[in-house]
């Protein structure tokens, strides 16, 4: 009885972990674009641009060595740290505190956490962020894809150190991969799929690696494919046809990988050489194990999956003249553009009813295609919200929304297809948004004063209206970390349009408030109750009219 219960509750669990969850859910909201909007359209560039080629490198041009390898040896070294026992260490980015120990020895560190904190923001730090470098690493450059759960919190101070280091011997490897979680055969899997990438640079190892004559530094490689995912590390090795320099390098005490591989008698190497299959298979599940093992008090998220119809930075914008604008944009997860194709964007009012008239077009365009690789190449079309003259649909202010669906034909004679989250919808609230009064002084600089009107419902009596927007700082020790800052608008007494049912709140933002390069988002939120509201966030510095 209670081994079929519990039967019955694993099987449940793998068939609710494959379901993607319910939109909206601003930090899974955010970490599946980072995940699944690559390339193309609307794609993230952090990630996947710098991995573009895969021999891409951002800091120097030292011959073999890449944005990638930095990437995954990043991740590697952050979670090194971690102590199965006491549930301390972890992929928690403390490596940004730790870049000055031996074991820490290079600066590819720096370079890929100057990089990947670039993106950080208030739904993803920068253990998230070393996480999902590495994880976009090994799928944009052939290897397996990599289940990702996000939510790893960032370490203020330092972690005890524990990075294993190629002068030491076997039993200190074997004890340190325990440490971490990670068996014998483990530890020569793992390093097997870390080593499929990269070398070993002269500078940070001059023992290791001699300098040529007539460069500054250079990297020799673990395999002979060093920017791309494959089982060259294991065959090349196993085929004594290896130049990888902890297995042949001339002084055996820093030959680390020679031990390790050959722990087994060859065992674990000899079955990679062998199939292709099963090394990409194995480090796909030891590579998530990898980025998953974190501090014991940290909660990661379910595994991100992709949402098959997902909308995306949906707002409303309060007209004033008995309209509201509903702009925004719908991506379709691995779906080919189609010119026989006929998609529609459906809305109940405020009171939860539809009726003919709460309908409209979505359009789109041949630039609107996007494509990522995760184990495999996926396109997906977005549209937007509305005619393609507009890219709005108007709504009826008093008649308000509660949340959208979409109307899908295909033109192939197979009917209509609802797409509306099983029956949920998409949430939408309308007790507050964007004015279309807003304006700005200047274009985007950094000297320009953005007024925001905002309107909230009359019915909705906030005890706080305010402007959110993330900021990049840094700690004294170098750490990066995101802070959200706020900026509270006032009620703009007499401009409460006649008739209307919404009040208009106002808020002076200047350009410099959000301190770097522009543009940059911001969202308006309101305290109602105990209650929270907010808008996805927009771009004012691009998209309000000039004063
Ligand atoms: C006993 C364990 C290990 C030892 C002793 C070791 C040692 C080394 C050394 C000495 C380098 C050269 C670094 C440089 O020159 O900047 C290196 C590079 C690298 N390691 Fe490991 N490693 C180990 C495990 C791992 C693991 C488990 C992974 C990932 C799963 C990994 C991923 C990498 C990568 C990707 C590079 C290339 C970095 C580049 O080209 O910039 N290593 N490793
Ligand atoms: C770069 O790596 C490849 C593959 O190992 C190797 O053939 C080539 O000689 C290396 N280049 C330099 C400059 O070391
Ligand atoms: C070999 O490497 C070890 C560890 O770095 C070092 O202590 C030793 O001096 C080296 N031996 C030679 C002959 O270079
Ligand atoms: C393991 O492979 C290496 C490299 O081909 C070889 O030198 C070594 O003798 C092998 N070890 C065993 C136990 O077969
Ligand atoms: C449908 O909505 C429109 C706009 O709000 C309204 O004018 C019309 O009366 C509604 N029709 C029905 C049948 O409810
Ligand atoms: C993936 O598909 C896109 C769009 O269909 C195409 O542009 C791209 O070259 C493909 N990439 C790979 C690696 O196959
Ligand atoms: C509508 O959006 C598309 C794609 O984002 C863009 O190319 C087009 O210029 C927009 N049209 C208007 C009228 O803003
Ligand atoms: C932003 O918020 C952080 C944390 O609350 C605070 O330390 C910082 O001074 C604020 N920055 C600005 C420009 O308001």
């Amino acid at each position: 009885m209670s081994l079929g219960l519990k039967k019955l509750s694993s099987l449940l669990f793998i068939v609710a972990s494959a379901t993607a969850y319910t939109w909206p859910n601003p930090q899974l909201d955010e970490l599946e674009s980072l995940v699944y909007d690559q390339h193309g359209f609307n794609s993230r560039g952090i990630l996947a641009g710098a991995l573009d080629p895969c021999s891409r490198f951002n800091f120097g041009d030292t011959v073999n060595r890449s944005n990638v390898a930095d990437w995954i040896r990043t991740a590697y070294h952050d979670m090194a740290t971690h102590n199965v026992a006491d549930g301390t260490g972890g992929l928690d980015a403390s490596i940004q505190y730790e870049q000055d120990r031996a074991e820490n020895a290079g600066n590819g560190f720096f370079n890929s956490l100057r990089h990947l904190t670039l993106g950080i923001t208030r739904y993803a730090g920068v253990a998230d962020f070393i996480a999902l470098g590495a994880k976009t690493a090994i799928e944009q450059c052939g290897g397996p894809k990599v289940p990702f759960r996000g939510g790893r919190v960032d370490a203020k101070v330092p972690n005890s150190p524990g990075v294993p280091e190629p002068q030491q011997d076997l039993e200190s490897h074997i004890a340190a991969f325990a440490r971490q979680g990670f068996t014998q055969t483990e530890m020569i899997s793992l390093i097997a799929c870390g080593h499929s990438f990269g070398g070993v640079q002269h500078s940070a190892f001059p023992d290791t690696v001699p300098l040529p004559d007539g460069v500054d530094d250079v990297s020799q490689t673990f395999d002979s494919t060093p920017f791309n995912f494959d089982n060259a590390i294991a065959f090349e090795y196993v085929h004594g046809t290896t130049n990888n320099p902890l297995v042949v390098g001339h002084n055996d005490t820093t030959n680390s990988d020679k031990r390790i591989f050959g722990s087994d008698g060859n065992a674990t190497m000899a079955s990679f050489a062998a199939s292709p299959d099963l090394f990409k298979s194995t480090c796909g599940t030891l590579f998530a194990r990898m980025l998953d093992t974190v501090p014991k008090e940290v909660q990661l998220t379910e595994v991100i999956e992709p949402l098959p119809v997902k909308p995306q930075s949906v707002l409303l914008t309060y007209m004033g003249d008995g309209t509201l604008h509903l702009s925004g944009q719908v991506r379709f997860w691995d779906t080919a553009e189609s010119s026989s194709r006929s998609a529609k964007i459906v809305w109940a009012d405020r009171a939860g009813q539809t009726n003919s008239s709460y309908a409209d077009v979505l359009s789109t365009n041949a630039n609107m295609v996007a494509f990522a690789l995760n184990d495999g190449n996926f396109s997906s079309v977005w549209y937007n919200i509305g005619p393609a003259a507009t890219n709005f649909s108007i709504l009826d202010e008093s008649a308000g929304i509660s949340k959208f669906w979409f109307e899908v034909d295909e033109g192939d004679g197979s009917g209509v297809r609802t797409e509306d989250q099983d029956g949920v919808g998409f949430a939408l609230q309308d007790a507050l948004m964007l004015a279309d009064s807003s304006c700005q002084t200047t274009s985007a600089t950094l000297s320009s004063i953005a007024t925001i009107d905002i309107a909230v419902r009359a019915d909705v009596s906030p005890s706080r209206v305010y402007l959110e927007y993330d900021l990049f700082n840094t700690d004294s020790s170098g750490g990066s970390f995101n802070s959200v800052n706020t900026t509270d608008a006032q009620p703009a007494t007499g401009r409460k349009v006649a008739a209307s049912g919404y009040n208009i709140w106002t808020v002076q933002f200047p350009g410099s408030a959000l301190a770097t390069s522009l543009p940059r988002t911001v969202n308006i939120a309101a305290n109602v109750g105990d209650a929270k509201i907010a808008t996805a966030s927009f771009t004012p510095f691009t998209r309000l009219k000039q004063c």
